[in-house]
């Protein structure tokens, strides 16, 4: 035997080269299947469509774990840094402490953005979304960066990386702060990357004392946990506009607006109302399943579900741990906190939910934490958008450095009329 899979059809038969992960499921490749039998594949939602081969990240939703280039995430959360995560992300191998410093340090060099930004966002209404604005800021680089926009020049998505990981957080750090109607602020380059962020989002003033680090290293261990997730829904939008060599920049917007909706990084904001709703109705939380599990309502458990755990995701069960303890730490409570784990109990005692496979997701837990730091909960996205940046800058160079790497562009299978004629018309 070759190894190929084959598949019969109408007398003919095609061999199917299969493709051999390091783990998990194997691929077969059927870009010949058109060609060879005038056949193409129909997988809604990509349910089993891999586009390219990636050494990233591994999501085992079987099991329920997830690790970067290798690492389980337990053993890199708390015990690492966001931007090590970012280079091993990026890079394959966790930074050596003279790499790290370097990667500080270049990344610092772009950071003082505040001037241009705050002009930048003074055009957006006050009620903008912050993820539209994220987006549109993002986009705006591709103009005072048109050496960094090049895609045909690999030398240059070094210099659009770091860019981008050092002006995103800067620009979402001042459009939390117009969200609390903060006044505006200079940005304190001498910080380090998450408390740089962390104290232009909310301190304040400049001279505001830098942030405390245990909650700092809350919100860099979320940022963490957030950092890549194989080829989720925003991940494979940035490549597929990459895919037509758009600009990194055009890319990441591209991945920032998919991350917005609700069925992807926008449940982490929708948990909090669901479950203030719930408690205003009276905190029935059998209830609230019933209303998840009945197909005439368009209700659904936010926070809840995956594509590909079958099992706990494995970022919530950190965050979850976390939100206990962090908010005992600090001393408050959050009421919602307590209906989050009843509901979860009893979600996880539902018949509906055990034969679906439905555990909680990384977004049911993350909005607890988010609070206790101070965020208000229409930024949640965007702080999962600043976790998931090395990810989706990871994957676009993957793309981009592979050459066998092909635009995006799926087939269909047409539905629609046939041909028609004018002279048909009634
Ligand atoms: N509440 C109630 N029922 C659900 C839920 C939910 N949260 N999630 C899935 N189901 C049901 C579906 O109705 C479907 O039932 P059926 O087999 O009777 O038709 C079954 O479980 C399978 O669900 P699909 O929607 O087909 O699964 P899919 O992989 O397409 O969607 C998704 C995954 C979008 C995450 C879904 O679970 C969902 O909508 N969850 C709520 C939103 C959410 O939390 N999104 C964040 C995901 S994590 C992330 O992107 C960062």
């Amino acid at each position: 035997m070759d190894g190929a899979a084959r598949l019969h059809y109408q007398g003919q038969e095609l061999k199917l080269p299969m493709v051999e992960p390091t783990v998990g499921d194997w691929g077969i490749d059927i870009s010949r299947l058109r060609a060879d039998l005038g056949l193409i594949t129909v997988d809604r939602g990509f349910g089993n469509t891999s586009q390219n081969p990636s050494s990233v990240s591994f999501v085992n939703g079987e099991q329920g774990t997830l690790s970067y280039r290798g690492y389980p995430i337990e053993e890199l959360a708390g015990r690492v840094g966001f931007l090590e995560v970012a280079w091993l992300l990026l890079y394959g191998d966790l930074p050596s402490s003279s790499q790290l410093d370097r990667f500080e340090e270049e990344i610092r060099d772009f950071c003082d953005v505040a001037a241009y930004m705050e002009t930048f966002l003074d055009a957006f209404p006050e009620a903008s979304n912050p993820m539209t604005t994220l987006a549109a800021g993002v986009l705006s680089m591709v103009g005072r960066h048109p050496g960094a926009s090049q895609t045909s020049k690999p030398e240059m998505w070094e210099r659009a990386t770091l860019i981008l990981l050092a002006e995103l957080p800067m620009l979402a750090a001042l459009i939390n702060r117009r969200c609390l109607g903060l006044a505006p602020i200079k940005i304190r380059t001498d910080l380090p990357y998450t408390a740089r962020f962390y104290h232009t989002a909310l301190a304040e003033s400049e001279s505001s004392p830098a942030p405390d680090p245990q909650r700092l290293a809350v919100l860099d261990m979320l940022e963490l946990l957030h950092s890549d997730h194989g080829q989720n829904c925003s991940s494979s939008a940035v490549q597929l506009v990459g895919s037509g060599r758009a600009s990194i920049f055009a890319s990441i917007a591209a991945g920032i607006n998919a991350l917005s909706g609700p069925l992807h990084g926008g449940a982490n904001q929708r948990v909090l109302g669901m479950l203030q709703e719930i408690q205003e109705e009276g905190g029935d939380v059998a209830q609230a399943l019933d209303r998840a599990k009945d197909r005439s309502d368009p209700f659904r458990l936010m926070g809840f579900g995956h594509r590909v755990y079958r099992n706990y995701d494995p970022r919530a069960r950190i965050i979850k741990e976390a939100a206990a303890e962090v908010l005992a730490g600090l001393g408050t409570e959050d009421p919602l906190l307590q209906l989050a784990q009843e509901l979860e109990s009893a979600a996880l005692a539902d018949e509906y939910f055990e034969k679906r496979m439905l555990y909680p997701n990384v977004d049911f837990y993350s909005g607890f934490l988010y609070r206790a730091l101070g965020f208000p909960t229409e930024m949640f996205t965007v702080l999962f958008a600043i976790g998931r940046l090395p990810g989706w800058l990871s994957h676009w160079r993957e793309m981009a450095s592979d050459p066998k790497s092909r635009i995006f562009r799926p087939r269909q299978v047409y539905v629609g009329q046939t041909e028609r004629r004018l002279e048909d018309r009634p």
